[in-house]
């Protein structure tokens, strides 16, 4: 049965698309209440012939107000109203929305985007035969899986039980001390002493954000960011206040109104092969930031975990190497360039900040496990880790370029992408008189292809036709046959459009 209050009329002379004019009608009956929570939608045939336009229209309305969170399909059952959403509207009261002195609206807000559905439809995408460019992950084929082998035994038969026992909360001390010798290779100068072992850098994002962050405050992010950190922020309560990158990273001109119009408790940055853009932050703007986050008196949390990752281009030195003024907490870990699963990283702080940090870690979990750290230590030590970067920073580097000619090959003309010089990811823009990359899923994945959509990156649900392709994770052919699915998948969805349009129906 169809209900009264999708009856609407269509027009077919206006410029807007007749899958928008059906996307605003039906969240405009959801949110006034006429469609409650729970209420079952007619199936897209039903109501395309109802309302005389084409099934495509219904499709594609109802995957937009699925991946932006008013409805839910269930399995063999149907689509469904999940209830109104105020998109613009945080969880917690932020005091509205203000203004820089830019005339700029700051982007205030506890996290409560739309982002949860779109993570739903990207669950879609671990189907067989699918190419899952979505993941955040190396490639399993870099793991050094006969070096742990040799490592763990060695160990066991080194240390027996004391591997398996309860290990300090600090960390194995020889791993400490080979963290400090590895990172002041990279610049950092610190002492064993300030080095905390976490489990793997999401843990050491997580343990400084509860040391520094209490709940309701502010936490400044690069727009898009990552996704762990927006979620960690979610978890805990806090505040994100995001500022928009360029090609050098955090832009400090808007950094800096927010820095005057708010209590700023941190600043979140990637300078190096930014998650998910690539963006190298360069030597100047580094200072830079450091000079205003001091002179603000501003911690800085920097996330290294791709910084190894480099296939081009001169290594820059992490804020910390920069940090004259002992302000930034550095987060990394052995994870992206080792294994994600040993679940080692570390974080480098002041004593300012290192006992606080070391009572949050004990009472996360007591300590990072003893086995684990033992056996990367041993790979530090034996040279290990140096010699997969140097083999596997050859291969990202061979699978980019061939990343590079599959989109310029596969991809519909408009389409942009960055040019990586490390780190795993293209970071794409399809052109905007398309399917964005929520209404383009679907098809894709049917197509055989997935990939993250770019929005769940932007704290403020930006980023419609942005994507990002893990290339790092595969090989060159299912490199090349995914994005030739991707290609494919656009061009039909748009063919249909264009198709309709001609037809006076979209
Ligand atoms: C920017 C960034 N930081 C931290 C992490 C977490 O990594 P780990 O596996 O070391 O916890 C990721 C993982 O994707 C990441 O992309």
């Amino acid at each position: 049965m169809i209900d009264n209050d999708l009856l609407m009329k269509i027009d077919k002379d206006s410029e807007e698309p007749i899958y928008r004019q059906l996307i605003r009608h039906i969240k405009g009956q959801i949110e006034s209440g006429a469609l409650g929570p729970g209420v079952r939608l007619p199936a897209s045939r039903d109501l395309a012939q109802l309302l005389n336009i084409s099934r495509i229209s219904v499709v594609n309305a109802y995957a937009e107000l699925r991946a932006t969170g008013y409805l839910s399909a269930r399995a063999g059952r149907g689509t469904f109203v999940n209830g109104a959403i105020d998109s613009g509207t945080p969880l917690l009261s932020t005091n509205g929305m203000r203004h820089n002195g830019n005339g700029q609206a700051d982007k205030l807000q506890v996290y409560a985007p739309n982002d949860r559905s779109l993570r739903e439809l990207m669950r879609v995408a671990c189907k067989p035969g699918v190419i899952n460019f979505s993941q955040g992950a190396p490639p399993l084929e870099f793991f050094p899986v006969h070096h742990l082998r040799e490592a763990i035994n060695f160990t066991l038969d080194r240390d027996g039980s004391k591997a398996l026992a309860y290990e300090a909360p600090e960390g194995y001390y020889p791993l400490r001390v080979a963290v400090q010798q590895y990172v002041s290779a990279l610049g950092i100068r610190c002492s064993a002493e300030q080095v905390l072992i976490t489990g793997g850098t999401q843990q050491a994002l997580d343990l400084v954000m509860q040391t520094v962050l209490s709940e309701g405050d502010i936490l400044v992010t690069e727009s898009p960011t990552y996704l762990g950190v927006i979620d960690l922020a979610r978890t805990r309560r806090q505040q994100i206040l995001s500022v928009p990158i360029d090609e050098d990273g955090i832009r400090l001109d808007i950094l800096e109104n927010y820095l005057l119009d708010h209590p700023i408790r941190m600043i979140y940055v990637m300078p190096n092969f930014q998650n998910p853009t690539g963006t190298i932050t360069p030597l100047h703007r580094r200072r830079q930031l450091l000079a205003l986050a001091h002179h603000y008196s501003v911690p800085v949390l920097e996330d290294g975990v791709y910084q190894e990752l480099r296939f081009e281009g001169e290594a820059l030195p992490p804020l910390k190497a920069l940090d004259e003024y002992g302000i930034v907490l550095h987060a990394s870990g052995f994870t992206k360039n080792l294994m994600p699963g040993m679940r080692i990283g570390y974080v480098i702080a002041n004593n300012a900040y290192y006992e606080r940090l070391v009572r949050v870690k004990a009472i996360a979990d007591i300590s990072s496990p003893g086995l684990n750290q033992r056996a990367i230590h041993l790979l530090l030590e034996r040279g290990v880790l140096a010699r997969q970067l140097e083999r596997n920073n050859r291969e990202l580097r061979r699978r980019r370029d061939v990343a590079l000619v599959a989109a310029k090959r596969h991809l519909p003309k408009g389409t942009t992408w960055n040019i990586p010089s490390g780190g795993l990811y293209l970071w794409i823009k399809l052109p905007e008189d398309g399917p964005s990359a929520a209404e383009l899923y679907i098809s894709a994945v049917e197509a055989g292809v997935a990939y993250a959509i770019g929005s769940v990156f932007y704290p403020d649900g930006e980023g419609n036709y942005h994507l990002r392709m893990n290339f790092g994770a595969h090989k060159p052919q299912d490199i090349e046959e995914g994005f030739r699915r991707l290609g494919n998948a656009w061009r039909d969805l748009a063919q249909d459009y264009a198709g309709m349009e001609k037809a006076h129906l979209l």
